[in-house]
């Protein structure tokens, strides 16, 4: 049995920020009201010219380099996405293609902004039981481009961004120490895109009608959200037979800062040991730990030896944590 751990990251966000005065003109909302409620100050937005998989091949060629492999030494690539290239072929496909990982699987991962989470869980046991050595792993958004900027419970929100992680057999005790994943379908319409699916699937109709952006119920969310990344914080942190007190850094889905503050505090992990970039970034769903962990790993915040934790919760609704040891 080997051991997964993280060889080299990399991210790319597109270079148009909008910041909250820019939305303040296109739908009534404030700074003031966005800030407060959700601690996001700018948001970035990609050219019509950037995709799903161009900006995640440019994240992806950074953690190459970083982890010193090259692409055709991949064995699996999982591209973690709610908002595809196109629903045909996967976005993992037309990666793979064009970072020349030749062969190797390659695959789309939909689990919204827990997805990045459930593809370093999935490349983990492929490590750990010799089916793949190198595994990239990528959490990428575009979803700017589901958005009803008429909708302000939605479109202040979430901002593009797309981060990649090269995984591989590590020696202990860095790697991955623990995971737990899960999935309540219950709470499905709480966030979700209608139409484009065999459900509703496109037409002029559901254009008009704005089916084809994202619906939240952001209020039930929040209290789901904050229960269930307090719960699997702490399973997780049992299952390595570890405390709150021992993590050096805790990485939580940026979805609101007042859901990763309160979820900070129910786990009792000391302020200056919680990452965020909300303010940044906004919420890029799968996006948002990889990009985290790569800035984390860039400023020297994240360090060998260094016990790290990440939850994340989303659409699904799903949810999840995985602690590794740096
Ligand atoms: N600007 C101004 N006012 C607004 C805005 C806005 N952008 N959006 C909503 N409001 C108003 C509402 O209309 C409401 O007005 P009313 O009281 O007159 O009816 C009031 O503000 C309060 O609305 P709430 O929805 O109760 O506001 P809340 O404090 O819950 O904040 C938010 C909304 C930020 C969406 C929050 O609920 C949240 O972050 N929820 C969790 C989202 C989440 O975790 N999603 C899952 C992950 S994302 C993924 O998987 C892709």
């Amino acid at each position: 049995m080997y051991v997964a751990g993280v060889l080299g990251t990399g991210s790319a966000l597109p270079e148009k920020v909008i910041t909250n005065f820019d939305l303040e003109k296109v739908v009534d909302t404030s700074d003031q009201w966005i800030t407060s409620r959700t601690g996001i100050k700018e948001r970035r937005q990609a050219a019509p010219d950037e995709t799903t998989s161009t900006l995640s091949v440019q994240a992806s060629r950074k953690a190459l380099a970083k982890a010193g492999i090259k692409a055709a030494d991949l064995d699996l690539i999982i591209c973690s996405t709610i908002s595809p290239d196109m629903p045909l072929p996967s976005t993992a496909s037309l990666i793979q293609h064009a970072l020349g990982a030749r062969g190797c699987c390659a695959f789309d991962l939909a689990a919204a902004c827990s997805g990045f989470l459930f593809g370093m869980t999935v490349a983990e046991q492929f490590i750990r039981t010799d089916a793949a050595k190198y595994v990239l792993v990528i959490g990428a958004e575009l979803l700017s481009r589901y958005l009803d900027y008429k909708d302000r419970a939605t479109c202040v929100i979430f901002g593009d961004g797309v981060a990649a992680a090269v995984f591989g057999p590590v020696e202990p005790p860095s790697g991955i120490l623990a995971h737990e994943l899960h999935t309540e379908g219950q709470y499905a319409d709480h966030l979700f895109i209608p139409a484009g699916g065999t459900a509703l699937p496109a037409s002029r109709k559901t254009v008009e009608e704005g089916a084809h952006y994202i619906k939240m119920r952001g209020n039930e969310l929040f209290k789901v959200a904050v229960r269930s990344l307090e719960d699997v914080s702490r399973q997780v942190l049992k299952k390595a037979g570890l405390t709150a007190d021992d993590l050096d850094l805790f990485i939580p889905h940026q979805a609101n800062q007042r859901i990763t503050e309160a979820v900070r505090e129910r786990l009792g992990v000391c302020p200056e040991k919680i990452y965020n970039n909300i303010s940044r970034v906004g919420n890029t769903s799968s996006a948002s730990i990889p990009i985290c962990l790569d800035e984390c790993v860039q400023s020297g915040r994240l360090k060998k030896g260094d016990l790290v934790l990440m939850s994340a919760f989303g659409a699904g609704v799903t949810w999840g944590a995985v602690l590794m040891r740096w």
